[in-house]
């Protein structure tokens, strides 16, 4: 039998690498996201949410409608292309546009405005999934990142507009986050109002910024013409001066969103979850109404919003369906995963039995034991067909396997293996009935 010594395979044609802001996620840091996803699952179900997955890409016009087409991620980090697809919905001319979803709110209230979903009593929906958006790639900022998110909508007419439900999504979040052992999160609390109460801010807004918005970076003096309250999403250090001295939502609010916006207060304050007020706090989105919020942590340096919701009582109305308010929240999956720290590392499975065939034929044999424990939940791993137990010792001990498992011609005609404790040598004959109590016990 020949071995092959990996050292000398070598690689000489040009490697192909995963796209830029894209990443593969490895093992065993893909332990930690299924740690993640677990819990958080577990979680949504003890607050009655279920899940919901829609596709990856859905028809332009949904973000441009859903998130505004004067946002930063509609106008400049959405994946769109034109489908050539024959039966598309544009049948005359053959073609339609398309997007990678850069969010999943809108495709959830298309899906529960498509589906009629408040005629099956269905308002509380999670998922879990990826996202893309053309932004430049930095640490905690990918153009294909994941998101955790929750919505409640509707029913319709005015179902899940109560202040409870912010209240109770909010405290859903603080839970979590302590569920997970992540420390240092602060929630930055905001309310932007209703359409009327920013039309009467939007004007006052295009006043102030008049005569200072030639002193802005170029992204603003564009938004101070077509969505001003978009400027307070400006990062530019140079534009924050000016930034700090224009009027806030918070002023201009009417009497119904400031006492909603006190009860949502009043009931964090009585189930202990602490919060700041930041009237700065605007999102990037613009089906947002009322509350606004976001979860940053302290260790995650610029990007450092772990998550993100607040609520949109007219996206149904405008994505064409019933008067059905909502709330939701996305958590950066990536961002929530890097705040765990390392007390969350798990190692991976561990390996309870490294199954050795030795000798020509025993593959069959490596086989059969390996499906029989693995019925019992055991993890096994079953190694080359070798003659040499030595090299098949090391390998089964290299891996962190548990036993070592000898499968031979003398084991299969006397129905006796040698079953070899790695961490301490000891090795013992046991009869093929016994295998499974001698390993479990
Ligand atoms: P968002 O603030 O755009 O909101 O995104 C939510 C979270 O997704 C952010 O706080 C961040 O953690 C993560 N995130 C966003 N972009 C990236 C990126 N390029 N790389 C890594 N992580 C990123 C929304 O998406 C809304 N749909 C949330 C929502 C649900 N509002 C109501 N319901």
């Amino acid at each position: 039998m020949i071995e092959v010594s990996r050292e000398e395979i070598t690689i000489d044609v040009e490697t192909i690498k995963a796209v830029k802001g894209t990443r593969d996620l490895l093992p065993p840091e893909t332990e930690r996201w299924n740690l993640v996803e677990s819990v958080t699952r577990e979680v949504f179900r003890t607050y009655n949410f279920q899940e919901i997955r829609t596709p990856i890409f859905e028809k332009t016009e949904l973000f441009a409608r859903g998130v505004g087409a004067d946002t930063d991620i509609v106008a400049k980090e959405m994946y769109t292309w034109e489908d050539q697809s024959r039966g598309g919905d544009n049948v005359a001319a053959g073609r339609q546009s398309l997007t990678l979803r850069p969010e999943n709110t809108a495709g959830v209230v298309r899906a529960y405005i498509e589906h009629r979903l408040w005629e099956r009593g269905l308002n509380k929906f999670y998922y879990i999934g990826p996202q893309f958006r053309r932004e430049r790639p930095q640490k905690g900022r990918y153009r294909q990142f994941f998101q955790i998110g929750a919505e409640v909508i509707g029913p319709p007419p005015s179902g899940s507009e109560s202040p409870a439900r912010d209240a109770e999504l909010l405290e859903l979040l603080a839970s979590l986050l302590d569920r997970l052992g992540i420390q240092q999160w602060r929630l930055e609390l905001n309310s932007i109002g209703c359409p009327a109460d920013r039309a009467r801010y939007d004007q006052v807004l295009r006043q102030a910024l008049q005569p200072v918005a030639a002193n802005l970076c170029a992204d603003c003096q564009r938004r101070a013409q077509t969505n001003p309250l978009r400027v307070f999403d400006c990062k530019v250090p140079a534009d924050q001066a000016i930034i700090e001295t224009l009027p806030r939502i918070s002023q201009f609010l009417d009497e119904p969103c400031r006492k909603h916006f006190d009860e949502v207060r009043e009931i964090l304050a009585s189930v202990g979850v602490p919060y700041t007020l930041n009237d700065r706090l605007v999102r990037g989105l613009d089906y947002y109404t009322r509350t606004a919020f976001e979860f940053t942590h302290g260790a995650l340096g610029a990007q450092n919003a772990i998550l993100g919701g607040g609520r949109y009582d007219g996206l149904s109305e405008a994505l064409g369906g019933p008067q059905a308010p909502g709330i939701g929240f996305a958590i950066g999956e990536d961002r929530l995963v890097m705040s765990l720290g390392q007390s969350a590392a798990t190692d991976g499975a561990k390996l309870d039995v490294y199954i050795a065939p030795l000798g020509t034929g025993m593959n069959k044999e490596a086989a059969r034991l390996a499906r029989e424990l693995r019925r019992h939940n055991l993890v096994v791993e079953v190694g080359e067909e070798s003659f040499r137990l030595k090299k098949s010792l090391e390998t089964a001990s290299k891996q962190g396997a548990r036993y070592a498992l000898i499968a031979g011609e003398n084991e299969l005609s006397t129905g006796v293996f040698a079953l070899k404790k790695l961490a301490s040598g000891e090795q013992r004959s046991v009869s093929r009935d016994r295998l499974l109590a001698e390993i479990q016990g």
